[in-house]
């Protein structure tokens, strides 16, 4: 056991959930890095800080709906041909269902799309984590060749040119449609991409009825099993980076070698130790968003568990657990304001 990882200083500066996970998992500072104070859950926390989403609050309305406008905006990107939207469907589960993305010009790329869903929550952007903030991964995605392929001097003035959008910029932030504005506005409709009153939720809140009894031992199962370690805190993932692969061989069982995307947090850190590290992926919503894996590997729900077991957790499974595991996840499915889609 990592105690110096574990000591006081944690305590006060990380929240209850990332203490447990580290403690149990023994990850290191930079697993962390980035970790900030809105982190910090109040109250007494459940062991890995489970607790419900709630509505987020103290969000630009104005600023959230050019947000949403420009997300589905094909201006976005160099050729007008795709928009965020095409890639993140936030009427079906805010991803597009592909093991791995496509975008301009058909180019394919080598890592699978996650959900915007509960975005914010997550430390950092990026199965990579290379984006500390939402600003920075609009950054990236809108001039990376394999998604937008764009560049904010285009973007500008396309958005200039258009006197119904200069208006509304001029409405929102007092100035004309640029890099910062843009980022910022879309920025704040994804923090309004929350999704709330999931029967795991519900159940938390109280409600008893909310889940079946399979979800409900599925949940005991994925806390005792030791799932939760990894998967906490409110947004059940998010808050840290883990190995895929901790008790076995992910890419030799996936039968396909690694390639540079697979070594994940090492091409941000160059650390040996970050080899393989991803960020651990929230589990909200996970019922909606087939196929799995940075890689896009796991194609069903139950795929992607039996391989969780096996190589992070190392431990024969029987089918009854896999059925409830899988329907525990499938109560994580919450919802977003109509107005948001
Ligand atoms: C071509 C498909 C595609 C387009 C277009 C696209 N994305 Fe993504 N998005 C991805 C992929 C793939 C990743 C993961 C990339 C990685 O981890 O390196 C991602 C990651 C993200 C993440 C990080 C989520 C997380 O959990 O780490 C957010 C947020 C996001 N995109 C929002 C957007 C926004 C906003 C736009 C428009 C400005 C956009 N995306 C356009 C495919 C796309
Ligand atoms: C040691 C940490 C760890 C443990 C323990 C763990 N996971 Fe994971 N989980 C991860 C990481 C890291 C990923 C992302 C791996 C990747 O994409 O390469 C992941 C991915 C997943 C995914 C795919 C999510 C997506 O959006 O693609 C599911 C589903 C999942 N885990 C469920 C579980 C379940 C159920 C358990 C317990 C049986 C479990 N995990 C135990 C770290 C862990």
């Amino acid at each position: 056991m990592p105690t110096r990882r574990c000591d006081a200083r944690h305590l006060q500066t990380q929240a209850w959930s990332l203490l447990v996970g580290c403690c149990l998992l023994g990850c290191s500072e930079s697993d962390l890095a980035g970790v900030g104070p809105e982190f910090a859950l109040p109250g007494p926390p459940s062991l890995a800080g489970v607790m419900p989403l709630t509505r987020p609050e103290g969000l630009d309305r104005q600023k959230v709906a050019l947000g949403k406008d420009l997300f589905n905006d094909t201006r976005l990107s160099a050729d007008g041909s795709i928009a965020c939207s095409s890639c993140h469907d936030v009427a079906a589960g805010g991803d597009d269902g592909r093991p791995t993305a496509i975008g301009i010009g058909g180019r394919v790329g080598p890592l699978n799309t996650p959900t915007v869903f509960n975005s914010s929550l997550n430390v950092a952007q990026f199965w990579d984590g290379r984006a500390s903030s939402l600003e920075e991964q609009i950054d990236q995605t809108v001039q990376s060749p394999l998604e937008l392929g764009a560049d904010w001097t285009t973007i500008e003035k396309r958005l200039r040119a258009d006197r119904a959008m200069r208006k509304r910029f001029e409405a929102v932030f007092g100035t004309e449609p640029d890099a910062q504005t843009v980022k910022s506005a879309i920025a704040e409709y994804l923090r309004a991409l929350i999704t709330v009153d999931a029967p795991f939720d519900r159940y938390l809140a109280g409600d008893r009825s909310a889940m079946g009894a399979d979800a409900v031992e599925g949940y005991e199962l994925f806390s005792r099993l030791g799932c939760i370690s990894c998967h906490q805190g409110r947004n059940l993932g998010g808050n840290f980076f883990q190995r895929i692969g901790v008790m076995g061989d992910f890419f030799a069982k996936r039968g396909r070698a690694p390639s540079e995307a697979d070594l994940g947090r090492f091409n941000v850190t160059g650390r040996e130790e970050d080899r393989y590290k991803f960020k651990v992926p929230s589990l909200r919503n996970v019922a909606q968003t087939a196929p799995y894996f940075h890689d896009g590997s796991g194609e069903t729900l139950e795929d992607a568990v039996r391989m969780m077991v096996d190589v992070q957790l190392g431990r024969p499974v029987r089918d009854d657990e896999i059925r409830k595991l899988v329907a525990f996840l499938e109560a994580l499915t919450g919802e977003v304001d109509e107005a948001l889609l």
